[in-house]
């Protein structure tokens, strides 16, 4: 029986978890800048958790979701996304007392059980950010320019950045009267999962990738055209930020998001080098999440980004370059004392810093060069009888072919001067 890997999850072999790794360096350099402070949270936790927070009528909530009952009964889930963990981690360990300001971010395994695709998995990665304890747009501009930085720093430059206002508890409800009304004229003609939605979720319909149902909703009330006054100046406010730091942005009306705890602005960050899964990074306001989650009212915003997707941008865009993991030296040896002096000195030379690989399989000395050719070894050292006996060896340059003798206790300094 061969086992495989399930279907919508994938192995990061090694080679492609050096690119990760850098790119998690550069999360990470970004957020310090940024002065975000790293949580780590467990992948699951208590369904309700997400079936409150996310929304019971979503899509993840209703079909994406693992959802198990444990040994002791409980229903557990893994984590679909990372806000709501964030958030209940939050809530549980007081930390709104320890700050009147959270910034928190978070890099790690998501779960949902989509219709796997390219850039579209079941377990994928996620970076994110989380803002507890401020309602000023200058936050929610933040969060669009610190995902922004992380992909300028990787050198991605092509990315467009969709801002909206979904409103909030005040202007919400009459608006989507206005467009259910409006639905309502056309119902008929709208897809069957379009006209399921007026009832539950009408603001989804204008999110339809059907284009029958985006040219019949075409002139359909719009939320950003009917904010009570506060959520207008400050989605006003967001949209000078955005103009005064440099970032180009498009309004997108028709942008809403797949999750139920926005308020206010809502944004996502697109690349044209994806296919049909084109969203990069999706976030926005959430004031009234940590109240409903059961902590005291508190107002955040945040985003997050997912990493296989930003792999394929970089690969795209030729950047996916993996960085220097080739030792800098391979001991070939002949022997039992060559093996044995090898295996003590290459730890040696570990320990003060070198990349240094042996052979492990008695190979042949021939057999032995091939290895260290394969693993693009910078240098090779030649070690048997002789070689220990005389306390001096041949360092081969494996680029050039050269070689130079050096002392057996002077290894470290000739790899430093070479
Ligand atoms: P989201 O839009 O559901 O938002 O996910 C954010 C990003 O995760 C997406 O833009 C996409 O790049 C990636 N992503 C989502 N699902 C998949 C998948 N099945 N396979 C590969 N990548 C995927 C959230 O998760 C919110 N928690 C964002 C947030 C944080 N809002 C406020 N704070």
């Amino acid at each position: 029986m061969k086992f495989k890997s399930i279907k919508g999850t994938k192995d990061i072999l090694p080679g492609e978890a050096e690119v990760w790794q850098r790119v998690e360096e550069s999360i990470r350099h970004v957020m310090s800048l940024f002065n975000y402070r790293e949580i780590r949270t467990p992948v699951f936790e208590q369904t309700s958790l997400f079936s409150r927070s996310i929304g019971e009528l979503t899509d993840i909530v209703s079909k994406e979701m693992y959802t198990f009952t444990d040994r002791s009964e409980e229903s557990i889930t893994l984590r679909p996304e990372g806000t709501a963990s964030a958030l209940r981690a939050y809530i549980q360990h007081n930390v709104g007392e320890q700050s009147a300001l959270t910034k928190l971010y978070y890099i790690g395994p998501m779960f949902r059980q989509e219709r796997p695709q390219a850039g579209r998995l079941r377990q994928f990665h996620q970076f994110g950010a989380e803002a507890l304890g401020s309602s000023s747009p200058q936050l929610d501009a933040e969060m669009m320019l610190v995902a922004l930085a992380v992909y300028r720093d990787l050198g991605i430059e092509e990315f467009a950045l969709n801002v909206n206002s979904v409103g909030c508890r005040t202007c919400r409800p009459p608006y989507k009267e206005l467009l259910v009304n409006a639905l309502n004229n056309v119902r008929d003609k709208l897809s069957p999962e379009s006209q399921a939605r007026i009832g539950q979720n009408p603001l989804r319909v204008l999110d339809s990738k059907d284009d029958h149902d985006r040219e019949l909703t075409r002139n359909v009330p719009l939320m950003k055209d009917h904010l009570c006054p506060e959520c207008a100046d400050h989605f006003k406010e967001v949209q000078a930020l955005l103009q005064s730091s440099g970032t180009p942005f498009h309004i997108d009306g028709r942008l809403v998001r797949g999750l139920d705890y926005y308020t206010k602005t809502a944004f996502e960050i697109t690349s044209t080098a994806l296919g049909s899964q084109d969203a990069l990074a999706g976030g926005g306001r959430y004031d009234i999440l940590v109240e409903e989650l059961g902590g005291k009212p508190t107002p955040g915003v945040g985003f997050a980004a997912g990493m296989e997707r930003l792999m394929m941008v970089l690969s795209k865009a030729g950047k996916a370059g993996m960085p220097d993991v080739r030792p800098v030296l391979f001991i070939a040896t002949n022997g039992a004392a060559a093996q044995q002096w090898a295996f003590t000195t290459a730890n040696a030379l570990r320990s003060k810093g070198f990349r240094v690989e042996i052979d492990y399989l008695q190979r042949s000395l021939k057999a032995q060069m091939r290895e260290a050719n394969r693993m693009e070894a910078r240098y090779a050292l030649v070690i048997g009888e002789t070689e220990l006996q005389a306390r001096s060896a041949k360092l081969k340059n494996m680029q050039t072919g050269d070689e130079e003798g050096v002392a057996l206790d002077q290894i470290d300094r000739a790899l430093t001067t070479l």
